[in-house]
């Protein structure tokens, strides 16, 4: 499940996004959000979104995790076996995929000199982390499912909330990028293409959990792929 970067419509998707009402989250999902909110104001700023990239990778970790430890038991199971490494495998790409969101994030802020307190650059994303990583340890020990359903949640806010902070930013339209790390998955002409490009990356996410989940007929699919269907 290589991730292939489509020569998709970036803007088009864009406005796909923004018309698709998000999910209908769970009471699990909004109370996550409304931590966020409350540590960081409703509007969706660098700083928070660079917090929600640094945790977006503990849930595949916990997953991969998961799967291996599985593995020591049911490996004479060839089902088993093949649905564990699909998860591990899906988890990694994923997990590079957000790391790279992470870097790209960060060069931005650099770029704007944007600084943080100290508060927020040292102690937040380590107690946050810490937090989530038993979190997502013991769902994806208790109901994995519902592990994958959450991570569908997050990743359907996480492209609404990118579409909507470019189109809320028009100035990134023609803001060109100097950053090696977002050129690397590119051409990009501008940031706008940068973020509209993490959100669809969002959406693939989402996507393959909701495959996980069982729940294909939910898969957002692109512009391009309705055509041809
Ligand atoms: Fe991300
Ligand atoms: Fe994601």
């Amino acid at each position: 499940m290589l991730r292939v970067i489509e020569p998709v419509e970036l803007k088009a998707e864009q406005e796909a996004s923004l018309k698709r009402p998000p999910m209908k989250y769970t009471s699990l999902a909004r109370a996550l959000f409304k931590a966020m909110d409350l540590a960081y104001g409703p509007a969706t700023i660098l700083p928070k979104v660079r917090l929600l990239e640094i945790l977006a990778r503990i849930p595949y970790q916990a997953w991969e995790t998961r799967q291996y430890a599985l593995l020591s038991t049911r490996f004479k199971n060839p089902e088993d076996v093949e649905r564990a490494t699909r998860i591990v495998h899906w988890g990694r790409e994923a997990q590079d995929n957000e790391f790279w969101h992470l870097l790209v994030i960060e060069d931005k802020m650099r770029a704007d000199g944007m600084r943080e307190s100290w508060f927020r650059e040292s102690v937040m994303p380590r107690a946050a982390c810490f937090k989530y990583v038993w979190f997502s340890r013991l769902l994806a020990r208790l109901d994995i499912r519902r592990a994958f359903y959450l991570n569908a949640e997050f990743e359907d806010h996480a492209e609404h909330t990118y579409m909507k902070f470019v189109q809320d930013h028009p100035e990134l339209e023609t803001m060109k990028v100097e950053s090696a790390e977002a050129q690397r998955m590119g051409p990009f002409e501008s940031w706008a293409d940068v973020f509209r490009r993490i959100a669809l990356d969002e959406r693939d996410h989402m996507n393959n959990s909701l495959r996980f989940c069982g729940m294909e007929d939910r898969i957002v699919p692109y512009l391009h792929e309705k055509k041809v269907g």
